[in-house]
C-alpha cells in the first residue's frame, strides 16, 4: 500500500519502523493502564496471613503520629504484635495504649531522636526487639523541611536532621530489623514471607524545587528500596517503597482532607489493602502508589510531560514559591500577634 506514496525505499522503512514503535508504544500504555485499573479497582485486598498473621510482629518508626500511627492500628487489627518506634516517649505510651485496648495484641514502644543517630540508639531498639519473631517493618519515620526554602538558604541542622532521619536512621534500622525478619522466615520453614514498606514522596516522584533536600532524600530511598527488593527477594523478604502526594497530618500541615488528600487512616488502607501490586507505579520495580487519586496523578504524569520534565519542574517550582510566601506571611502575622 505504502509503494503508492513513495518510491524511495527508506522513507517506506521509516514509515514502517514508525508504525511498528507507534503500535508497541500503544500496546505498552494500554497493557499498564489495564494493569493500573487492576491493581486500583478490581485486585482483592493483600491476605496478611503470608506474613505469619496473629503471634507474629511489625516494627514500625515514626508510630506515634499521623501515617505511622495508623500503619500501627491497622497492623494490629490484622493480628500483628507491634514495636512501636518513634521520638517521644509518652506519645507513644498513648498509641501503645489505644492498641492494647481495641485489640488482643502486645506492644513495646522504643523512644529516641533519630535526628542522633547515636549507636546507643540503635542499641536500645536491638536489646528490644532481637528475640521477637518479627516479620514487618514499617519505615516510615521522615522530616521534611518546616517551610519550602531555597537549597542556598537551608539551615545546615534542617539539612543533617532530614538526611539523618529520612537516611541514616532508616538504613541503620533496616540493618537492624531485616536479619530478624530473615531468622522468623527460616524459623518457619519458609512457609511464610516477610515485608519492608518504606515512604517515599511525590517530592521525590518529581524533583522538588525548594524542598531540595527533602526531594533527594526521598529519591534515595527510592533507589535503595529498590536495590534491597532485589537482594532480599530470595530470603523471602518483600520490600516496597510506598509513594505518596499530599496526607492529612502534622507534617503536611494539612487538616482537612480532601479528593487528592487522603487522611492518613485511608492512605495506610490503600496501601495495606495492595501491598505488592504497583497501583500508580506502573513503570517502577517494587514500587506503589497506592491510594487512588496519587495513582492517577502519578500515571498521568508520567505518561505525559514526564516526572523529569523541564515544564513539571517549573510548575513545581512556582507552587513551593508560592506556598513559601504564604508560609513566610503567616510566620510574620504570628509573630506580629505575639508581640501585641
Ligand atoms: N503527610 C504527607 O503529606 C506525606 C506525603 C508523602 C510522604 N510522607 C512521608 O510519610 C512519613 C510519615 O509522615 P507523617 O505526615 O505521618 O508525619 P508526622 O505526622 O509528622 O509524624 C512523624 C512521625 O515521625 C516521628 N519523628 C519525627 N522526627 C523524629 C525523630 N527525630 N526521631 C524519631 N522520630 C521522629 C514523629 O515522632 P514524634 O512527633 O512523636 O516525636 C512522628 O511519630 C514520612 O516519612 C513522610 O516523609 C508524608
Amino acid at each position: 500500500m505504502l509503494e503508492g506514496y513513495t518510491s524511495n525505499p527508506i522513507v517506506y522503512y521509516a514509515i514502517i519502523v514508525a508504525i511498528l514503535v507507534g503500535v508497541f508504544k500503544i500496546t505498552v500504555f494500554s497493557l499498564s493502564f489495564i494493569s493500573l485499573l487492576l491493581d486500583l479497582f478490581i485486585l482483592p485486598p493483600t491476605d496478611f496471613a503470608k506474613y505469619g498473621g496473629n503471634g507474629k510482629w511489625a516494627v514500625v518508626t515514626g508510630a506515634s503520629d499521623g501515617i505511622g500511627k495508623e500503619y500501627a492500628l491497622q497492623l494490629a487489627k490484622k493480628g500483628y504484635s507491634i514495636v512501636l518506634v518513634s521520638r517521644t516517649q509518652s506519645k507513644l505510651e498513648i498509641v501503645a495504649q489505644e492498641i492494647s485496648s481495641q485489640f488482643k495484641v502486645n506492644t513495646k514502644v522504643v523512644a529516641f531522636d533519630a535526628s542522633l543517630d547515636s549507636e546507643e540508639n540503635y542499641l536500645l531498639l536491638e536489646k528490644a526487639i532481637f528475640d521477637l519473631p518479627i516479620t514487618i517493618l514499617i519505615n516510615n519515620v521522615g522530616q521534611s523541611h518546616s517551610i519550602p526554602v531555597p537549597f542556598l538558604e537551608t539551615s545546615t541542622k534542617e539539612l543533617k536532621d532530614i538526611i539523618t532521619i529520612n537516611n541514616i536512621a532508616t538504613l541503620r534500622i533496616t540493618q537492624i530489623v531485616a536479619p530478624i525478619i530473615i531468622s522468623t522466615i527460616e524459623k518457619n520453614q519458609h512457609k511464610i514471607k516477610g515485608l519492608i514498606l518504606t515512604m517515599g514522596s511525590f517530592a521525590a516522584l518529581l524533583p522538588t524545587p525548594y524542598l531540595a533536600t527533602y526531594s533527594g532524600s526521598k529519591s534515595f530511598l527510592q533507589s535503595w528500596s529498590n536495590a534491597l527488593a532485589g537482594e532480599l527477594q530470595p530470603q523471602g523478604v518483600e520490600v516496597e517503597l510506598i509513594i505518596s502526594y499530599l496526607v492529612t497530618s502534622a507534617m503536611s500541615k494539612i487538616r482537612r482532607s480532601s479528593l487528592t488528600i487522603p487522611n492518613p487512616k485511608q492512605f495506610v488502607q490503600s496501601t495495606l489493602n495492595s501491598v505488592g501490586r504497583r497501583n500508580g507505579a506502573q513503570e517502577r520495580f517494587a514500587t506503589s502508589t497506592p491510594y487512588w487519586t496519587h495513582a492517577l496523578m502519578h500515571f498521568g504524569i508520567n505518561n505525559t510531560v514526564g516526572v523529569y520534565s523541564k515544564l513539571a519542574n517549573k510548575l513545581n517550582l512556582n507552587m513551593h514559591k508560592s506556598i513559601r510566601t504564604r508560609a513566610l506571611k503567616k510566620q510574620a502575622r504570628l509573630a506580629a500577634e505575639k508581640k501585641d
